[in-house]
């Protein structure tokens, strides 16, 4: 791990590495989402991102936005958010169904999208909600790819896009690896950037019987959840945009001058 820290701004390190875990839900004193909503995501998670993956004054898509996390840390970034949702649970969120969105071809600069995974939360309850849809049966996997086939739609090309799931495990039931078959669908139409692990604290895992089961019935309580970013490729010929987080001034190291440059070390067994 990085021995300094880096920070996006209050309290929210930059992260450099593939494994991501952050201390709460919301990042400072102000609230993004609703910590409340079952199912909301971390909004360091979406901040890290949208650095990372955008430029200021971009629209960003949220089309599956629950409680808004996305549409407030974007606007926390100087970003334009465009939320929607099933159930919209604000104003700022417009209802849609995420596999025909109201917006047109290439329209949207970045995507973050966190969808139902099978149907462990309850949401609306309306047949449109994935969350409806059992992810043993099959028709859970078919609606998503409805759903990416849409994002990559409305996404420019040269754009990024972010998906965040957590596999399925319910007793008696077989695991579905949702994250594996999720990224073999994106593969389909992004090209894959990187895949990041994000520690999960839940407060199932909070409890300590829920971790008694696990061992008395030999299987594991969800520790992490995938991050898949994904690339959607541009027509050929096109000069890519650069991106790239601006690294903070005092995060370089001082340039050496005239210091001899060091031996590698031989490997040893
Ligand atoms: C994991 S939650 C998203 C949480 C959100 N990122 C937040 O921080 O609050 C999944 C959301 O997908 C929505 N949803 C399910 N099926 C949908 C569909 N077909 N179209 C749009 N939204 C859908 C649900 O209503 C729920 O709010």
């Amino acid at each position: 791990m990085a021995k300094e820290r880096r920070f996006i701004a209050g309290d929210v390190p930059l992260m450099t590495t593939t494994l991501w875990d952050f201390p709460s839900q919301n990042y400072g004193d102000g609230k993004q989402g609703d910590t409340n909503y079952v199912g909301a995501t971390p909004s360091y998670v979406i901040a890290n991102l949208l650095h990372r993956y955008t430029d200021p004054a971009d629209i960003v898509l949220d089309p599956m936005a629950g409680s808004g996390t996305t549409p407030d840390v974007a606007r926390d970034l100087g970003r334009t958010p465009l939320a929607f949702d099933l159930q919209s649970s604000r104003k700022d969120i417009e209802p849609a169904d995420a596999r025909s969105l109201p917006l047109k071809d290439r329209s949207v600069d970045f995507v973050f999208v966190d969808p139902p995974y099978s149907t462990h939360v309850k949401y609306s309850g309306k047949p449109e909600c994935i969350g409806e849809l059992d992810a043993r049966d099959g028709g859970y996997f078919e609606a998503m790819e409805v759903v990416i086939e849409e994002l990559h739609r409305v996404l420019r090309p040269d754009r990024y896009l972010a998906l965040y799931v957590s596999d399925s495990f319910q007793r008696k039931k077989p695991f579905v690896p949702i994250g594996f078959e999720l990224f073999a669908q994106l593969r389909q139409r992004f090209t894959p950037i990187d895949i990041v692990g994000v520690v999960r604290h839940n407060r199932t895992l909070m409890r300590n019987h829920w971790h008694t089961s696990a061992l008395e019935g030999n299987y594991y309580l969800r520790g992490f959840n995938y991050l898949f970013v994904m690339y959607k490729e541009p027509s050929p010929g096109y000069k890519p945009r650069k991106v790239g987080a601006p690294v903070p001034e005092n995060a370089r190291p001082p340039k050496k001058s005239g210091a001899p440059s060091r031996k590698r070390r031989p490997y040893r067994k």
